[in-house]
């Protein structure tokens, strides 16, 4: 049975990675409303990606025999000043969730 502080964690990892796939929805939808069709196409990959990540915890802590808790999923940002921008915002996203997850290699540690 995984320990109690390594659930409550696993669990704010899934949110966060949900977030990330929500993210990167709405950015698909800023892409498709420029008509950048390819810079969304490549942001809907990632929206999948995001979730496969999700799911990948979610298996994890179902199989240590820990219970999966999904909070709200805080909202996201729906358009951006320029396609850089948005690329910037997804760079600075992906800085913040690998320091969750080195967090969660420490904590596991
Ligand atoms: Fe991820």
């Amino acid at each position: 049975m995984i320990h109690d502080k390594m659930q409550q964690a696993v669990n704010e990892q899934i949110n966060a990675e949900l977030y990330s796939s929500y993210l990167y929805l709405s950015m698909t939808s800023f892409f498709y409303s420029i008509n950048l069709p390819g810079f969304a196409n490549w942001m809907r990959v990632q929206t999948q990606e995001e979730l496969v990540h999700a799911m990948k915890f979610y298996d994890y802590l179902v199989s240590r025999g820990g219970r999966v808790i999904l909070k709200p999923v805080e909202g996201v940002p729906t358009s951006w000043e320029s396609p850089l921008a948005a690329f910037e915002d997804a760079y600075k996203h992906e800085l913040k969730v690998t320091g969750l997850i080195n967090k969660l290699v420490d904590l596991a540690i």
